[in-house]
């Protein structure tokens, strides 16, 4: 464990909470966050408060430059004991490997471990409970430092919001191939998870989104050929009865569910393919039936069959099987995240006991 301190305005603030009866996505807050400041050289001590706004210089970094990295993991309470993650060291390393592509403060597990520990021990009562919801646990550093030059922050503030909600985008998705814009190059910042690539994914989202679609389908920055990634989904393809995703390629993000399906659905006995796959194929595919079932998964999205890929001219091409490959990988993962059945990965963890002692 690192330094840290709880203030006194903690308990009662948890105790004047009450969970709303509709959650949603990410709309909900528990009334606290951890906050740890690295300045002068080293982490100073980290504190668990009441939520609230934080002050920052205008000058700051993060609001010029983006110097920002993020993480999403969730806690599950749906049997009894305590709360757990899912791989939640999987998300430390990610979160480094970002923040090292953003010149970054590398964040130490201690830090990292009380400060989505210390959240989830203290929201355990508005942890839902019924399967797929979770508490949704908010990971980000910003870095600090005020002065307008182009330059790295020596200053950052690592903290960790958290969000009792179900799946983001429950559903049959209907998604539209983006042709023109891109999200990310290569040699970019694509499979940094920061800030700018959700920002450069918004005008394409806003756009599909008035034509009726949920999301967009995003193409590779080189060719615009082959398919990449949903906008905070990883994308897949049931082909002649194999699985196939994306190979991993530098321009969008290496999801822990996607690690996670590939591992259930090979251990399920499936081919699992990960390659470039054009998006002419798909379509040709949907049509003869050689694709017969598209999802995407994500940490707040769990597993989210599509239901209709759109090209940019309006051409719709209709999936033949929603959700039935999709719906079995689904409740395998939630059978693990939530403990409902064994986990021969290894991949829960339970609170560490300690985090409740001063309570
Ligand atoms: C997550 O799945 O945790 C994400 O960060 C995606 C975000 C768009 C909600």
């Amino acid at each position: 464990m690192g330094n840290y301190q709880i203030s006194s305005d903690v308990l009662p603030t948890l105790a004047d909470f009450s969970l709303p009866e509709e959650l949603g996505f990410g709309e909900v807050k528990v009334p606290i966050m951890y906050r740890a400041d690295f300045a002068n050289g080293e982490w100073q001590t980290a504190e668990l408060t009441p939520y609230g706004n934080i002050e920052l210089d205008p000058a700051a970094k993060v609001l010029h430059y983006a110097q920002e990295v993020f993480e999403g993991l969730k806690a599950y309470k749906v049997g009894d004991g305590r709360p757990n993650f899912f791989r939640p060291l999987e998300n430390l390393k990610r979160m480094n490997r970002s923040a090292e592509r953003m010149c970054m403060i590398e964040i130490p597990e201690d830090i990292y471990m009380d400060g989505i520990s210390l959240m989830t021990a203290y929201s355990e009562p508005f942890i839902p409970n019924g399967s797929g919801k979770s508490l949704y646990l908010r990971p980000f550093l910003i870095g600090t430092r005020s002065n307008l030059g182009m330059g790295v922050s020596d200053t950052f503030t690592f903290m960790v919001i958290a969000s009792p909600s179900t799946i983001y985008h429950a559903g049959h998705m209907k998604i539209q191939i983006e042709r023109e814009a891109c999200r990310a190059a290569r040699g970019g910042t694509g499979a940094a998870k920061t800030g700018g690539n959700y920002a450069a994914a918004l005008q394409s989202a806003q756009n599909v989104q008035r034509r009726g679609y949920d999301q967009s389908l995003w193409l590779d920055p080189v060719e615009m050929k082959y398919i990449e990634e949903l906008s905070g989904m990883n994308f897949f393809i049931l082909q002649n009865g194999e699985l196939h995703t994306p190979v991993l390629n530098g321009s969008f993000l290496a999801g822990i569910t996607r690690d996670s399906i590939l591992a259930l659905a090979r251990h399920q006995g499936l081919t699992v393919i990960e390659r470039d796959i054009p998006i002419q194929e798909v379509l040709t595919g949907i049509q003869s039936s050689a694709v017969s079932e598209i999802f995407a998964c994500g940490t707040a999205a769990i597993v989210s069959p599509v239901s209709l890929i759109a090209d940019a001219d309006g051409t719709t091409y209709e999936v033949q099987k929603v959700d039935e490959l999709a719906a079995t990988l689904r409740q395998s993962l939630l059978a693990i995240q939530e403990r409902r059945e064994a986990d021969p990965y290894l991949w829960t963890a339970e609170v560490d006991g300690s985090y409740y002692s001063e309570k």
